[in-house]
Order: C-alpha cells, then structure tokens, then sequence
C-alpha cells in the first residue's frame, strides 16, 4: 500500500486547508483528490509525533505515478507547513504512463450510468475473474478477436502488469474493470454473458469465511443470471474443498448444471498462468468445475440511484441490508464528507459522499462504488 510517514511535533489540526477534512470522531483525516487520471481519498492520521499517510484502498485507483506523486505531495505539504520532515515513503515512480494503463479500463461511475454491455456493445462477451497478470485473458482474447474480453481484477500489482501486456500485443477486444468481482455482475445485463472464467481464485481461503468468499452462494447466482442460455462458468482450482463448496452451491441454489463427467473434474489441460505454474511444480492436483445454463433467466430493468438523496435514517440494518454513516469529515469551512457503509450486510461496499448541512447526500468525483441491487436496496432502505 503507497504510504509516507512525516515526522512533527506540531498538531495537524493546526493546519488551515480546505482540502484537509477532519474526522469527528476518530483521529483520521482525509483529503480528495483528482488527478488526470484517477479520483481517490487520501487518508491519513497522526500519533507519536508522526503522521502516517495512505492512499485510501476503499477508492480503487489503479496505484499509478501520479498517485504516488500525490500521496507524496500531501507529505511534503504537510511536512514543510508543521516544520517536519518526510523520513520514509515507497512512493518510488515508475515511468507508467497512467493514460496508457486507464485506456483499457471501464470507469464504475460510468458502469453504473450505462451498465456493462452498452459501454462495450458487444454481443459476444466473456469474463475472467481475477485475472492476475493476466496470461490466460491475453491467449484467450487474442485467440478470439470477435469476442470482447471482460477481465475484473481487485489488485494493483498484477493488474498494471497485466494491463501493459495487452497494450504491448495491442489487443483491443479486452476491457478491465478494478474493482470486487462479487459486486460487479449485476452490472451486465441478464442472460449476455458466455463464459465467466476463475482461475486460482482464492489461495488463501478460509473456510469459517466461507460467505465471504469471491465464489459465494450470492457471487454464483449473479453469475448464473448474466450468463446466456448453454453459457458456462468455468473454475479451476488447486483446492479440493473450495470446489467442494462451489458445486454444493451450484446444485443446491442455482439451476445450473453439470457439463463435465463429474462435478468436480480432474484438470488435465494446462492454461499456463503464474498460479497454474505455481501448483503444477508443487505437485498440486488441479481440479475443474464446469457448469452450464439451461434455460434463459427471466430479464429484469434494472434500476439506477438518482442523488441528491435525503438521509432519513444514519443507520439500518434491515432484511440483511446494511447501511451506516461510519464517519463525518469536516473542512475549515464546515464543508463535509462522510464515510459509509452499505449493501448487504455480509459483504458491504465502502464509500465516500457529500453531505449537505440537510442531510442530502450527493456524489463527488471520489465516490467510487458499484450501484449492484443490494447496494440500490440499502440506499432504498436508509433514504427518502
Ligand atoms: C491466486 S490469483 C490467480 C491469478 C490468475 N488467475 C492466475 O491463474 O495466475 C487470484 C487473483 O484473484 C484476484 N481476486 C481475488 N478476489 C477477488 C475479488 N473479490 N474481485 C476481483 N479479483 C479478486 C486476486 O487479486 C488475484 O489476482
């Protein structure tokens, strides 16, 4: 995480600016920010003469140099006007060009106005999620030139070098949207999708964490409504257990049924990505799951957000929805931002608003997050 640390002894609250929001309640404080390429929040706090500086994950930029060039600024700023020093950062710029690496990504803000199929308007579309470096999505996109390429990928590491990939091979049927696959499928339309691919999705996995899990039982009913009649979900994984749990959900709540021999296959092929290489030389068994639509989902409008909206309620947690302000940030001129939390309540989504003296709450360019149902429901529940 893009992080510098300044040494001062002189309280930050002793700074006027009005870009600087304090916390009213915790000892944080933020700052948006726009650059050419990303909108996001700085977040930092001060503790033990330090202030300690984050890039705000919760924003999903894509960690370019103009973001660390930002984060670094913001210290520099802050140690120069509170007589302190900068004494560590890994803000360290790495030539990127941040035009080159957004020109392959779906904006959110832009895929909650339009929805997923009319920015790409293509009707023969696929999905990869977690795409990593993205290997498999380069062979199958440019194996496959008619058909659009979806990749969704969470992290920043993989994501750029797998981004300056397809620039290199000049690949033009593949789009990137950064961002939690978990909350990014409502955002296609009903029955549109052909194939979505999960390759190593979870190494890490835990399983007393099973409902927040990437392939939950939610994740794969989503899945099963944007994929077309005879589409396909398609899983590979060196971890029995977790296709142990994806075919219990599959068969218990979807209708999605099995297209291999047996519901949990042997994977004899060999897609050749960092984490297949990985299990492969550790004698790893790969094992596939595939599983197929049979007959189309009924197609639903789906519904948009229209702000302003007037906060009726600063907490609800209702019908498995959650929503909550978790902060309130303030500016010297009694501007305000707050921090919340809304969605399902298991897995909620995290953003940053605008917040009017009336309790209206309004979109700023760093209110970054995905307008899935479950999302539109809370705001539904907690608003006017
Ligand atoms: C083990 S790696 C596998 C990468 C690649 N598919 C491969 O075979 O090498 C898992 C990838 O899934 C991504 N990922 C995990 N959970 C995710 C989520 N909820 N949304 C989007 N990406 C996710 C991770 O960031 C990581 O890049």
């Amino acid at each position: 995480m893009p992080h510098a640390i300044v040494e001062t002894e002189t309280p930050i609250i002793a700074l006027d600016n009005k870009d600087i929001f304090f916390s009213k309640k915790s000892p944080f404080f933020i700052m948006p920010v726009s650059t050419r390429c990303e909108d996001f929040i700085i977040r930092a706090y001060q503790k033990d003469g330090r202030i300690i500086i984050k890039l705000d994950k919760t924003t999903y930029p894509l960690v370019t140099d103009d973001v660390k060039r930002s984060i670094l600024d913001f210290a520099e700023l802050l140690a120069e006007s509170l007589n302190g020093k900068v004494i560590h950062h890994n803000l360290k710029e790495t030539g990127k060009d941040c035009t080159v690496l957004k020109s392959y990504l779906l904006d959110v803000r832009e895929i909650n106005k339009r929805g997923i199929n009319d920015l790409l308007g293509s009707d023969r579309i696929r999905v990869e999620v977690g795409i990593g470096k993205g290997e498999f999505l380069l062979k199958a996109a440019k194996s496959n030139p008619n058909i659009t390429f979806v990749g969704i990928e969470i992290a920043n590491e993989p994501l750029s070098k797998a981004v300056m990939r397809f620039y290199k091979e000049g690949l033009n049927n593949v789009k990137i949207v950064k961002y939690d696959a978990r909350y990014v499928f409502d955002l296609f339309e009903v029955n549109s999708v052909e194939r979505v691919y999960v390759n190593f999705p979870e190494p890490w996995f835990k399983f007393k964490k099973l409902k927040h899990a990437l392939l939950n039982v939610d994740t794969l009913k989503k899945i099963e409504r944007v994929l077309k009649k005879g589409g396909r979900i398609e899983l590979l994984t060196d971890n029995l257990a977790y296709a142990v749990s994806v075919v219990t959900a599959l068969e218990t709540q979807t209708a999605l049924k099995n297209a291999q021999e047996r519901c949990i296959d042997v994977f004899r092929g060999n897609i050749d990505t960092y984490f297949e290489r990985r299990w492969r030389r550790k004698k790893r068994t790969i094992y596939s799951v595939i599983y197929e639509k049979q007959n189309k989902s009924v197609s639903v409008e789906r519904k948009n957000v229209n702000f302003p909206l007037k906060i009726r309620q600063n907490y609800v947690l209702e019908s498995g929805f959650i929503f909550k302000i978790l902060d309130i940030f303030e500016n010297s001129s009694d501007q305000r931002i707050v921090e919340i939390t809304f969605g399902r309540s298991v897995n909620p989504q995290h953003s940053y608003f605008g917040i009017t003296n009336s309790d209206e709450l309004f979109l700023i360019p760093q209110s970054i997050f995905v307008a899935d149902e479950d999302a539109l429901k809370s705001l539904e529940l907690a608003t006017i």
